[in-house]
C-alpha cells in the first residue's frame, strides 16, 4: 500500500512525511511544486529511504497527477499543498487562487477519475484527506464560543477565502460524485521546519539576529496554537477512522495573544541563548502597522475529534514552544539556508525599514 501526499516539502507536510515514515512501513509519494515555501532540505533524512518518492510537480497539473496515481495506485491522497501565508495573500492573491482553488479542483478531478476506475474493494477503502484551516470560519469576538465544525464560513483574507473555496469543492466532490473525502480544519501550528515568515519562527530568527520583533497593531490578537506533530497525529487518526464526508476541527485548546507568545519566546531565548549585553530579547519588540483586515481571534473546539476518534495532543504549549525554540537554536544552518534570496526580498517589501 502507498499514500500520496501533496505539499510534503513544506512545514506541516514535511513533518507529516517524516513522522509517517518513522511509524509506518507504508511508502509515501510526495508531490510538491517547491515554491519558496517548499524545501527539499526538510526531507534530507529520507534521501536514502526507498519508501520516500519525491516528485517535483504541481497539484494543478492534471496529467501529471493522473499519471502518478495510475503508476503508484495509492490508497489515499492527502492534500497539504497550498499557498499558506496571509500577508502574502494580501500583497498578491493570484497564486492563492491558482493553487488553493484551481489546483485543488484539478487534483480532485484527477483523483475522481482514478477513484472511479478502482475495483470495488480498493474504491471503498480509498480516502481523499484535505488539510484545511480554522481561518475559514472568520474572526471571533472575545466572548464567543470556540469554532465548531458547524460554524458558518466567513473567510476574511484572500488566503482564508481560497481555502474556504477548496473546502467547498472537496465537500461537493463527496456529495456529487461520491468521492470518499475527509477534511481537517486546524488552528495555528508551530514547530520544526516552520518558514520564518510566520510569527513564531520570525520572532526567534529576528531575536537572534538582533533585529526588531514586529508586532502588528496592539498585539492582542488571539491565535489557538498547536504543536505541528500533534496536527500530524490528528491527520493520521482522521485518515484511519474519520467518517466519510465529515470535517474535523483540530486544536489544542490553547488560545494566546500574540504579544504573550512573543514574550514567552523572549523569556525562553533569554534563558537558553542570552544576549551578550545581558538585556532581554523583549527590548527588541517593536509595534508596527496592523495587517489589513486582521482577524482578532481564532479558537478551535476540538471536542468532536476527541470524542469520536479519541485524539489528544501530546504537547502543551509550554512543552511544545520550548522544543521549538531549542530546534531553531540547533538548526541555525537550516534557517540561514531559507533566509536568503527571494525571502529577503519579501521581508523588505513587508516590513520596509523595520526589517
Ligand atoms: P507551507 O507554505 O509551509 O507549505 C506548502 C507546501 O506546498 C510547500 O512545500 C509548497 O512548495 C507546496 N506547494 C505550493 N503550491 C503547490 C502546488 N501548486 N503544487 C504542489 N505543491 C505546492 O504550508 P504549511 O504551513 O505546511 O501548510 C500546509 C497545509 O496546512 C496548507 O493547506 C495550509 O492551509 C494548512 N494549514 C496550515 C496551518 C499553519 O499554521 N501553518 C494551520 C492549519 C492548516
Ligand atoms: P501568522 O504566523 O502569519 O499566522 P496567521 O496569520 O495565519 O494566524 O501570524 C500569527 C499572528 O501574528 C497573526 O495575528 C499576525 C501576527 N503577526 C505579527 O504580529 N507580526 C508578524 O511579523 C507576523 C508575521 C504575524
Amino acid at each position: 500500500m502507498t499514500i500520496l501526499v501533496t505539499g510534503g516539502a513544506g512545514f506541516i507536510g514535511s513533518n507529516f512525511v517524516l513522522d509517517w515514515l518513522a511509524q509506518s512501513a507504508e511508502p509515501v509519494i510526495n508531490l510538491d511544486a517547491l515554491t519558496y515555501a517548499g524545501n527539499r532540505q526538510n526531507l534530507v533524512a529520507l534521501d536514502d529511504d526507498a519508501r520516500h518518492i519525491f516528485v517535483h510537480g504541481d497539484i494543478g497539473d492534471f496529467d501529471r497527477v493522473a499519471k502518478l496515481l495510475a503508476e503508484h495506485q495509492p490508497r489515499a491522497v492527502l492534500n497539504f499543498a497550498a499557498e499558506s501565508h496571509v500577508d502574502r495573500s494580501i500583497h498578491g492573491p493570484e497564486d492563492f487562487i491558482q493553487t488553493n482553488i484551481v489546483g485543488t479542483f484539478r487534483l480532485l478531478e484527477a483523483v475522481r477519475a482514478y477513484h472511479g476506475q478502482l475495483p470495488a474493494a480498493a474504491k471503498n477503502a480509498f480516502r481523499f484527506l484535505h488539510v484545511s484551516t480554522d481561518e475559514v470560519y472568520g474572526s471571533l469576538g472575545q466572548a464567543d464560543p470556540a469554532f465548531r465544525e458547524t460554524h458558518r464560513y466567513e473567510p476574511n483574507s484572500p488566503y482564508s477565502a481560497s481555502k474556504a473555496a477548496s473546502d467547498h469543492l472537496v465537500r461537493a466532490y463527496h456529495h456529487t460524485y461520491g468521492l470518499p473525502v475527509l477534511t481537517t480544519n486546524c488552528s495555528n501550528n508551530y514547530g520544526p521546519y516552520h518558514f520564518p515568515e510566520k510569527l513564531i519562527p520570525l520572532v526567534i530568527h529576528n531575536a537572534l539576529a538582533g533585529k526588531p520583533l514586529p508586532i502588528y497593531g496592539d498585539g492582542q490578537q488571539i491565535r489557538d496554537w498547536l504543536y505541528v506533530k500533534d496536527h500530524c497525529s490528528a491527520i493520521r487518526r482522521v485518515l484511519e477512522a474519520g467518517r466519510l464526508g465529515e470535517t474535523y476541527n483540530v486544536g489544542g485548546w490553547n488560545e494566546k495573544a500574540n504579544l504573550e507568545v512573543v514574550h514567552t519566546l523572549c523569556a525562553i531565548l533569554d534563558e537558553l541563548s542570552p544576549r551578550a549585553d545581558g538585556q532581554s530579547y523583549a527590548t527588541q519588540i517593536t509595534f508596527v502597522t496592523d495587517r489589513p483586515g486582521h482577524d482578532r481571534r481564532y479558537a478551535i473546539d476540538a471536542s468532536k475529534l476527541e470524542r469520536e476518534l479519541g485524539w489528544k495532543p501530546a504537547e502543551t504549549f509550554e512543552t511544545g514552544i520550548r522544543k521549538t525554540v531549542q530546534w531553531y537554536l540547533d538548526h541555525q544552518d537550516w534557517v540561514a539556508n531559507v533566509t536568503s534570496g527571494a525571502y529577503k526580498q519579501w521581508v523588505g517589501q513587508q516590513y520596509g525599514a523595520a526589517a
